[in-house]
Formats: structure tokens, sequence, C-alpha cells
């Protein structure tokens, strides 16, 4: 077994904009890593007992980024796992020093016209703006601004969740060695 799979080595956290594939690649990634797989949006769905958009709606933004930075640091143990984790998560300074130093983090990167496909309208993403362009771009752009502070960048523009997983493996093989 190579350093990568083992457990106890170091957690992995998939960052990047909404749709770039983090829950999609990760539960791939958690199978060939023989770790656990843990989703930041699907655990503060679950403590909040209602889906984020009612979350945004009813609480608003910032009573679900409090409660996603508690899963955040809930989820960080010495077993490894892999952690995709919702697009706004490693905007805060605060949060991106705790990913960095609570293992890799890997910045899924696709463009905003893969992204745009593969979501659409952004049903149950309270942040996607699909009607205005021009702030879509500007807000898209910004973000990109602060995913490149990642450990390291992967590719997904192209490709089954299956075939980037299998990308984001071979530069945590390459880093090991
Ligand atoms: C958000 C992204 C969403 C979710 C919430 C806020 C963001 O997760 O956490 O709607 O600020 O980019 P995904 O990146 O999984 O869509």
């Amino acid at each position: 077994m190579s350093d990568t799979t083992r457990t106890g080595a170091p957690s992995v956290f998939l960052v990047g904009f909404m749709g770039s594939g983090k829950s999609a690649v990760g539960k791939i990634l958690g199978l060939e890593l023989g770790c656990g797989f843990e989703d930041t949006d699907a655990r503060v769905e679950e403590i909040e007992g209602r889906p984020i958009e009612q979350i945004f709606r009813e609480s608003g933004e910032g009573h679900f980024r409090e409660t996603e930075w508690r899963v955040l640091r809930s989820l960080v143990s010495h077993e490894r796992r892999v952690v995709a984790t919702g697009g706004g998560l490693f905007l805060g300074v605060v949060q991106r020093r705790f990913m960095k130093a609570s293992g890799f983090v890997v910045w899924l990167d696709a463009p905003l016209e893969v992204i745009r496909e593969r979501i659409g309208r952004g049903e149950g993403r309270p942040l996607w703006s699909s009607d205005d362009r021009v702030q879509l771009r500007a807000f898209f752009e910004k973000r990109r601004a602060s995913y490149a502070l990642a450990h390291v960048r992967v590719d997904a523009r192209s490709g089954a969740p299956a075939e980037v997983a299998a990308r984001v493996l071979a530069r945590l093989e390459s880093l090991s060695h």
C-alpha cells in the first residue's frame, strides 16, 4: 500500500466553485483511497434538518457560514478522509489556513462555461445567479483567486468524475514521493 492510501496519511480537501464536481469526485476518491468520504454541504443539511436553500432563506448566509465552519472543524480527525467542501468554505482566511494545516487541499478547476452547462439554473444553490452573466463572471473570477491558494490545482474541465479522481490520485501519488 502506498503512502497515499494509508489511513493516517493526510486528509484531502476538495475545493472549487459550485458545480466543479467536488462531491462526485470526492466519493470516488474516498473509495480509491480506501478512506471515509464527507461532504460539508450534506452535513450542514443534516444538522439543520433543512436544505441549504431554505437555510439561506430563513436564517441568512451568516448562519450557514457558521454551521459549515463548525462542520469542517468536526470533520478533521487523525483518520484520513476525503472532504468535499461547499464552494464558499475555502474563501475565509481562517478556514483556508485550517484546511491547509489539516491536509492536502486540491482545487478542482473547471471553466465557467462548463459549470454553467452542469448546473443550469442552479436550483438549490442560492448564490448562483444565472441571469446576470456579467455579475456571475466577476463572482467566479474573484473566487478563482482564492481557490488558487490551494496546495494543488487539478483540471476538472473534462472527463467523468472517475477520470478527474484519477487525476487527483496521480497528483497525490507524485507529491508523496
Ligand atoms: C456555496 C456553494 C454550495 C453551498 C452553498 C454556498 C458557495 O456548495 O455550500 O450554496 O458559496 O459557493 P457547492 O459548491 O457544493 O455547490
